[in-house]
């Protein structure tokens, strides 16, 4: 192994959001979604080259930054796309707020596939618009999605948008062609323009890869949008920089204008060097990460089944967010949760945070070294056996 998750870095006292927010000692926190391990060295040395340099004044996007993101996509992902379709933002929130503004009127629709990711539910109604529920169908612990629902509510003239999650956070699922395709042509058929929030993309598990939606057709990549951003894969949320793909001119410069409108059209030299250095550079490192989330995957299904077999793992395909359900254990997931918060010092994110049907699950975040997980999985069964 080249490189070493298993490195305990202390991030109490770092201004971080996961390790300082609460403030009693001893607390593991296992909720927000970013990893506590340093990220790629070729990140990390370019940060240090540009911190050398002193200024820090407003930047210009190199055109080798497009071509970064061009190439890692074509590469990893076999998806093509060109560089003027690329807008750059200060994170994935951003994009998706901006993108509701600019592509629907207050008063429209809206289509999620709940139980889903929190902020998209603040940025449909901050945007004026409502919230059209495809629920998942949670069968024989997985996931699917209600094609029937999907086509009627699709069909609803006031549906303008689906806000898609591929991979899907929390249900960790990664949408196969068939879905996307099926999702893809009910879409085109009814009008409704196809937001893909493909933020996780780079955490994908054996068996299950990773498809970026607009690739599949020009018919799909000419009605979606995509959010992309390397910042969960390697670890630089704090960065803020985040990536709109879009194909469709007209739509760009609508996206353009909300961008602006915004105010979130000025990114940060460290967001720039750092998206350059991870996508050409960081490989390896993304490589070698995916082993080792997949091991811890893989530790905390083992010990659950052993020592609290009563609360289920669901797969995991993509994301390094295991979501878990503890229906059995009699308490709803904000009661779980608590419990292990008082008991154990415990954070998790309760599974209500995402929705209809999150209410039996709690999600755990597993980008850690090893021996953390080991003492947040002991919390778990000793808060729960
Ligand atoms: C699906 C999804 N989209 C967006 C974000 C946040 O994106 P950003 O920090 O770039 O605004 C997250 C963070 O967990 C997420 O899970």
């Amino acid at each position: 192994m080249k490189y070493d998750f298993d490195e305990i870095i202390p991030r109490r006292g770092t201004r971080s959001y996961k390790w300082d927010m609460p403030e009693e000692e001893g607390v593991l926190p296992m909720w927000v979604a970013d990893m506590d391990f340093k990220t790629a060295p070729a990140i990390i040395e370019a940060l240090e080259k540009r911190v050398a340099h002193g200024i820090f004044g407003y930047v210009k996007v190199p055109q080798s930054y497009y071509e970064a993101i061009v190439q890692w996509f074509s590469r990893r992902h076999q998806w093509t796309i060109e560089c003027p379709w690329i807008i750059y933002t200060t994170g994935v929130v951003p994009a998706l707020s901006a993108i509701i503004k600019a592509m629907t009127e207050p008063g429209d629709k809206v289509i999620v596939q709940t139980p889903v990711y929190n902020c998209f539910y603040s940025s449909i109604r901050n945007n004026g618009c409502e919230l059209s529920a495809n629920h998942l169908v949670y069968k024989e612990g997985r996931y699917t999605i209600d094609f029937d629902d999907l086509e009627a509510k699709a069909a609803d003239p006031r549906a303008k948008l689906l806000i898609l999650c591929n991979p899907h956070n929390p249900a960790g699922r990664v949408w196969t062609e068939e879905e996307l395709r099926r999702i893809g042509d009910i879409c085109l058929k009814n009008g409704v323009l196809v937001v893909s929030d493909e933020i996780h993309c780079e955490l994908t598990y054996a068996g299950h890869d990773y498809i970026p939606f607009a690739s599949l057709s020009r018919e799909f990549q000419m009605n979606s949008i995509t959010c992309i951003s390397p910042s969960k894969a390697f670890n630089i949320a704090g960065l803020q920089i985040a990536n709109i793909v879009a194909a469709d001119e007209e739509v760009r410069s609508r996206i353009d204008r909300a961008i602006n409108i915004n105010e979130v059209c000025d990114v940060n030299p460290f967001g720039i060097e750092a998206t350059i250095a991870a996508y050409n550079e960081g490989e390896a490192w993304l490589d070698q990460l995916r082993e080792y989330l997949w091991g811890n995957y893989q530790y905390l299904c083992e010990q659950l089944k052993a020592h609290l077999p009563h609360c289920p793992v669901l797969p995991l395909e993509g994301t390094y967010l295991a979501w878990i359900d503890c229906q059995a254990t009699g308490l709803d997931a904000d009661e779980v949760t608590s419990r292990l918060r008082k008991e154990q010092k415990l954070l998790v994110n309760s599974g209500t945070m995402y929705g209809p049907g999150g209410e039996r699950f709690i999600r755990l975040n597993l980008a850690c070294p090893r021996a953390r997980l080991m003492e947040g999985v002991k919390r778990i069964i000793d808060g729960l056996s």
